[in-house]
């Protein structure tokens, strides 16, 4: 079983997205698997600039630019999971991995069309690089579902359209609460991180033992590390309660990331 992560962060080796794929490695590792991780921001990666030079006769599925984008769609060909890991920019996945995704146009026929598995109307893809089954690895600082709700739909939709398989949604919030993985004493004050990060290592032997996260080793390793309390939630919607209810919101943030 080949596993490969490819990590968006620009924070490459030194973020929390690469410290959690990490713990993921040695659950997989452990269980037998071969493992590899490769950090986008250290690559060249152009965008793609729809000159469609990639569906002329001439030029037919080879791209313009000379970059590293062949070295690692050669890779994901070779890999059995693929594990897309990303920090929220801005509400979003990363631009380096989108950016990657475009770059799929010139391996696929664009003129040539197909009906996917799930009954879509979608132009040819190479299946060999775009239909791998992919866990989805998702870091963030906020805690609130809608921060990382347009990252997990988005996969949701690409397992449809590309015909592949999501074989786990690994959501990460909270990463400030706990330091990024770097800050022991902030790990110390919340321990549950240490059943989170348990998890992750479970997620691994299971990945490699059986192609998939199970629904309990995501549901553990994607709790909340503290909770907002829900009446606070509640009174923010009211104009007379606003102010106070956002004033107790910021303490218990504040408290929660200076612990
Ligand atoms: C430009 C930028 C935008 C960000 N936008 C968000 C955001 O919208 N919501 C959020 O919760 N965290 C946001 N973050 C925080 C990162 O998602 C978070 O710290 C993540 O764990 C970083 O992963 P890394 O350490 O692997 O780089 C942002 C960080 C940066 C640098």
């Amino acid at each position: 079983m080949k596993i490969l992560a490819i990590n968006s962060s620009f924070r490459g080796n030194k973020g929390y997205t690469k410290f959690l794929i990490d713990k993921i490695f040695k659950g997989a590792k452990d269980e037998g698997a071969e493992c590899e991780s490769i950090n986008l921001a250290e690559l060249h990666i152009n965008h793609c600039i729809d000159c469609q030079s990639c569906q002329t006769e001439e030029h037919f599925l080879k791209c313009i630019h000379k970059d590293d984008a062949d070295m690692v769609f050669n890779k994901m060909r070779q890999a059995d999971i693929i594990i897309f890991a990303t920090p929220i920019y801005t509400l979003d996945m990363s631009s380096l991995l989108k950016t990657l995704f475009e770059r799929y146009y010139y391996n696929c026929k664009i003129g040539e069309f197909n009906i996917t598995n799930s009954g879509l109307f979608f132009h040819h893809v190479d299946t060999s690089l775009c239909s791998k089954p992919f866990v989805v690895l998702i870091t963030c600082d906020n805690m609130l579902k809608e921060t990382t709700h347009t990252t997990i739909e988005y996969f949701k939709i690409y397992a449809k359209f590309l015909d592949s398989k999501i074989a786990g949604i690994l959501v990460r919030k909270q990463g400030t609460v706990v330091g990024h993985g770097n800050k022991p004493e902030k790990e110390k004050a919340y321990p549950i991180i240490y059943d989170i990060y348990d998890a992750y290592y479970n997620a691994g032997k299971e990945l490699a033992a059986k192609g998939f996260i199970t629904k309990s080793t995501e549901n553990r390793a994607n709790r909340l590390i503290f909770k907002v309390p829900f009446y606070l939630k509640y009174l923010l919607r009211f104009a007379h309660f606003r102010k106070k209810a956002a004033q107790r919101y910021e303490m218990i943030m504040d408290t929660a990331i200076h612990r």
